[in-house]
């Protein structure tokens, strides 16, 4: 039957499951020399890595991902001064990256002439996000390739982000040359995103909190969040083109807010309002950013109509827990 014929080409498609030693990050670096897709874990979520130099392998992310090609990507490197080769540096930058890298923190700052980059990566923006990771085995990947390697949240574009490999396999088996397997990761939720021209700007919120990037730039925290994007913005609006409002969604519907679930919709609790699983019973947000998104792929489950999820405070790395899950229950496209 049609049967030999799609197992040759599922063969031909199979994703390799590399081990978190010197010869999974030998075999990551080769493959993204020869131009291949290759998952790896981040502290944050695990990305989804190409040589962000070369065309093909780029175009191939956004494809793997069905990612509409007008929302550009992270580069990321594995040190201060291998970023400042594609961008213009400045002072706030450097203090930036000395407070934060190696960490979960991109800088959206100008191109540089000769900035080496595909023009894929930045989707046609004068500006390139970058970020310097910490986890250890994306900074061996990155060392042992050897270039700028631009990677988004290894998920298909919409979905929840993953934090584990198996994650990254649900969504992308056959569709990528290899996902590293570091287990799970520890933030859990995206790196903040800083704008820094014309004004200091977080476009995203992340791990690391408004309040702590302003002390850092001598600023009030709240002009670094004033231009935070608005519910019902339109790419056209919006100055991180992925921060389209419907963003995270699981499959089945989420309501906010909740402090009991209502028939058909299974509990996500935090704190004192427990649920099917909790966030942090202890009321630990940092604790509820690394199981958010696990959390969530584990109820989103084939028979469940809603998840339903307790209020978190939105403060801290609540601010960006509370992001992610406006964007999981926000109308669908
Ligand atoms: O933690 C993270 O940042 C993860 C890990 C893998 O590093 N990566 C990640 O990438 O979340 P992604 O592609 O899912 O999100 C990248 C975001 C998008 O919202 C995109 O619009 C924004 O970065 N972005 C990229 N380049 C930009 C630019 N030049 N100006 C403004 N926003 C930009
Ligand atoms: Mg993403």
């Amino acid at each position: 039957m049609g049967r030999a014929k799609q197992n040759a080409a599922s063969d031909m498609a199979k994703t390799e499951t590399l081990n978190p030693d010197t010869q999974g990050i030998s075999r990551a670096a080769e493959l993204l020399s020869a131009r291949r897709l290759v998952a790896f874990p981040t502290e944050t979520v695990y990305g989804l890595g190409g040589d962000a130099r070369a065309d093909d392998a780029v175009a191939a992310i956004y494809t793997a991902k069905g990612r509409p090609s007008f929302n550009p990507l992270i580069v990321h490197l594995p040190d201060t001064s291998a970023a400042q080769r594609h961008v213009v540096w400045s002072a706030q930058a450097q203090a930036l990256a000395d407070a934060f890298w190696p960490g979960p923190l991109t800088l959206v700052l100008p191109l540089r002439a000769g900035h080496g980059l595909s023009d894929l990566v930045t989707a046609g923006l004068p500006t390139v996000a970058i970020r310097v990771p910490a986890h250890p085995l994306a900074r061996q990947v990155l060392q042992a390739f050897g270039g700028p390697v631009a990677a988004p949240s290894a998920n298909p574009s919409g979905r929840i982000s993953p934090t584990t490999a198996a994650h990254v396999l649900a969504g992308l088996q056959g569709k990528i040359a290899a996902v590293l397997d570091g287990g799970p990761c520890e933030v859990g939720l995206e790196s903040t995103i800083v704008a820094l021209a014309p004004h200091p700007q977080v476009l995203r919120p992340g791990g690391a909190t408004a309040a702590a990037l302003a002390k850092v730039l001598g600023l009030p925290a709240q002009s670094l969040s004033e231009g935070a994007p608005k519910a019902g913005a339109q790419p056209k609006d919006i100055t991180a083109p992925g921060q389209l409002l419907s963003h995270y969604a699981p499959g089945a519907l989420v309501r906010l807010n909740a402090t009991a679930p209502h028939p058909g919709e299974v509990m996500l609790g935090f704190g004192a309002v427990d649920g099917a699983l909790n966030l942090s019973a202890a009321g630990d947000l940092n604790e509820a950013a690394a199981n958010l998104f696990g959390y969530l792929h584990q109820l989103d489950q084939p028979g469940v109509a809603g998840i339903a999820v307790a209020p978190v405070p939105d403060h801290g790395v609540g601010v960006a827990i509370n992001d992610r899950l406006r964007r999981a229950a926000a109308p669908r496209p």
